[in-house]
């Protein structure tokens, strides 16, 4: 049940520390500086010279974190709508490992992606939170994200885990095919290991509910941001028009000025990802929506220079940029929470959604 909580949606945000302990259990040794995926076996993905990553809604955000990942550890990768692919799936080779993203290992469009996938003859793989799942049983190998049951329609607890799993199933497949571990493992392993206290750290210092009630009212909310912040700002927006029914849109930080500039307005806070990679670049694209007299919200580290012209703030742990948007995104999920309550949504149940989604 949902306890002390009025809705499922703050209770699964609030349990992101304990799904995510749960996610990496066993899976990482900083001590020895290794990823200890024993969910494959030793060299199940040297062959793997490229990846497509297939999903819809939320889990397509976290399949697009996942793709970033692996681009950014040099393996070829693209995140491709599940409901997209049978009319234009990119060509597969025998060096092909398809990915399925799904919280419930059940949505029609993706089962439908990992199907034609199976049948062309890729090495297929789904991430998922269901065991015994439809997806979880068709595709070769399965990655269980351990995020526990998630009730609400608004996928939270769930969207973390895929992205985090992501990010080590990316640092693995990078491994095996170079037969040799990432460079960068040395400090991602350790930043992982202090995430789960981070986010506690979120939710326990989150201005969200004030910010939320200072822009309520407004016309539009814009979330941008850049590399791994993008996923971040699409899934931001996803979230806040899914139980808010306000309109919401996410933007790549260097669109903004290629056209949804002409929207922005002082009636257009734009929530601004920065983590930690090319921020300065970000922060000139949120200084364009603010000259435009759009109020600009600055969701980052203490002490970072967007706080110099930002009007509000929503503070994030100092972390990797490999990870510095998964807690950027607690941020947001917590705004569209407290906007939504503000409201008076259904948030645990927004009108015309289905939790799983099993037709086309
Ligand atoms: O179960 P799945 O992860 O395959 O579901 C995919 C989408 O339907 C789902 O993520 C949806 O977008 C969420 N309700 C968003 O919060």
């Amino acid at each position: 049940g949902k306890g002390e909580y009025d809705h499922f949606m703050l209770k699964e945000i609030d349990e992101q520390p304990t799904s995510l302990a749960q996610a990496l259990e066993g899976r990482i040794d900083p001590e020895n500086g290794r990823i200890a995926l024993a969910d494959f076996g030793p060299g199940t993905f040297t062959d793997v010279s490229s990846v497509q990553l297939v999903a819809c809604g939320t889990s397509y955000h976290a399949a697009l974190y996942g793709s970033l990942a692996l681009n950014q550890a040099g393996i070829r990768a693209t995140a491709l709508l599940a409901n997209e692919y049978s009319a234009a799936a990119p060509p597969i080779d025998d060096e092909t490992l398809v990915i399925a993203v799904t919280q419930s290992g059940e949505t029609a469009d993706t089962l439908n992606a990992l199907r034609q996938a199976n049948a062309d003859g890729a090495e297929t793989v789904t991430v998922t939170n269901v065991v015994g799942s439809t997806a979880a049983r068709e595709a070769d190998e399965t990655l269980f994200i351990r995020a526990g049951p998630e009730i609400g329609v608004a996928a939270t607890k769930t969207f973390s885990s895929q992205a985090v799993m992501l990010t080590l199933l990316a640092q693995r497949i990078a491994a095996d095919r170079r037969g040799e571990p990432p460079a960068d493992l040395e400090s991602l392993l350790p930043a992982l290991a202090r995430m789960p206290a981070e986010i506690e750290r979120v939710l326990e210092t989150s201005d969200a509910a004030a910010v939320a009630n200072r822009y309520r009212g407004s016309q539009s909310y814009f979330f941008i941001g850049r590399g791994l912040g993008y996923p971040v700002a699409l899934e931001g927006a996803l979230k806040f028009k899914e139980i808010t029914y306000e309109h919401a849109e996410g933007f790549a930080s260097g669109e903004l000025k290629h056209g949804p500039l002409a929207l922005v307005t002082p009636e257009t806070p734009v929530f601004a990802v920065f983590t930690g990679q090319e921020d300065a670049k970000t922060l000139n694209n949120a200084e364009e929506a603010q000259t435009r007299g759009a109020p600009l919200v600055a969701v980052c580290p203490d002490g970072h220079p967007a706080l110099e012209t930002a009007d509000a703030h929503l503070e994030i742990p100092d972390t990797e940029p490999a990870l510095a948007g998964l807690l950027a995104n607690v941020q947001l999920q917590l705004v569209s929470y407290y906007a939504a309550d503000l409201l008076g949504r259904p948030i645990d149940k927004p009108r015309n959604l289905a939790k799983s989604v099993t037709v086309e």
